[in-house]
């Protein structure tokens, strides 16, 4: 593999990058080229996988400890990466999680740290890290989830911040066209990886006794589709289906249908 001199390479900065979903895309920018900068909070689970990325695809891979679910999280992210002079070419908002379980008896402080790091690290990086991206030409990718089209009694906090993130994505996609930059909405469904056992979703009827597709084979989809700037994109037909089902189905009959779906059984 030829590698790219320093000035030609691109550079794509992935959050929650230390498992799952975010791991996967991390080898799939660096199957591309790109240079990566992984940050999530498992520092050793990124040191591991920056050794695989590099040894394999031959690109530079930068691991940074980042909190994005703290105070600051985000954009001391964004200060270190800048420090460090990185001008960045794609930026993946990916880091995120779920609770499950009657929201009476949720505990109010997990829902709150859940909301900052699925909504609000996803649009402080992407307000700090868009002018590279204008400047680059690049790319922006957020993982959103099925999740986003319609409420979900059980998770409710946790879809609504999915939805936040779809309209978001959308929104930004809407004003940042014909300037180069291309913006994916990653939608998503139940896969495999480690957001179950985060969510503690073991007796939810989603997941109970089902096969779910491997983090690597939803993430090369998403990967695609962020390449051929894809403003929303659903993998799998089911998913697919199911999300556009949601549009025709009066409110109150698609939530019932996604308690059945979700409820602990
Ligand atoms: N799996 C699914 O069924 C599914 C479906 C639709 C959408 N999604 C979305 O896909 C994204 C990735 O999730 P996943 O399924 O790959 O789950 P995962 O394997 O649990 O990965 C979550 C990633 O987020 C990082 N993260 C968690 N808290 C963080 C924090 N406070 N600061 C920085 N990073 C943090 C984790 O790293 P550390 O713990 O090392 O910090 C990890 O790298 C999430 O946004 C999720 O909502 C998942």
């Amino acid at each position: 593999m030829t590698t790219l001199p320093t000035t030609l390479r691109k550079t794509a900065l992935i959050t929650g990058a230390s498992s799952g979903i975010g791991k996967a895309l991390a080898f799939e920018f660096a199957k591309d080229g790109y240079d990566v900068v992984l940050a999530a909070r498992s520092i050793e689970k990124m040191k591991s996988l920056a050794n695989e990325l590099h040894s394999h695809f031959k690109v530079n891979v930068i691991v940074i400890s980042a909190d994005l679910e703290i105070n600051g999280g985000a954009t001391t992210l964004h200060a270190d990466i800048k420090a460090r002079g990185i001008r960045l070419n794609a930026l993946v908002n990916n880091a995120g999680y779920g609770t499950f379980g009657e929201f009476k008896n949720s505990s109010l402080t997990a829902e709150l740290s859940m909301m900052k790091l699925n909504m609000e690290a996803v649009v402080v990086l992407t307000r700090l890290c868009l002018p590279d991206l204008l400047a680059t030409k690049g790319k922006l990718l957020n993982v959103a989830s099925t999740a986003a089209f319609q409420p979900g009694p059980y998770m409710a906090v946790y879809c609504a911040t999915k939805s936040f993130v779809l309209s978001f994505t959308e929104a930004i996609a809407c004003e940042l066209e014909d300037t180069g930059v291309e913006v994916t909405a990653f939608c998503p469904g139940p896969t495999a990886s480690g957001f179950q056992e985060k969510a503690e979703l073991g007796n939810s009827a989603l997941i109970k006794g089902k096969k779910l597709p491997t983090s690597e084979y939803v993430a090369k989809l998403g990967y695609r589709a962020m390449q051929r700037g894809q403003r929303v994109y659903i993998p799998g037909f089911i998913n697919w289906v199911m999300a556009q089902s949601m549009r025709f189905t009066p409110r109150n009959l698609a939530t019932k249908v996604v308690k059945i779906m979700i409820k602990p059984i």
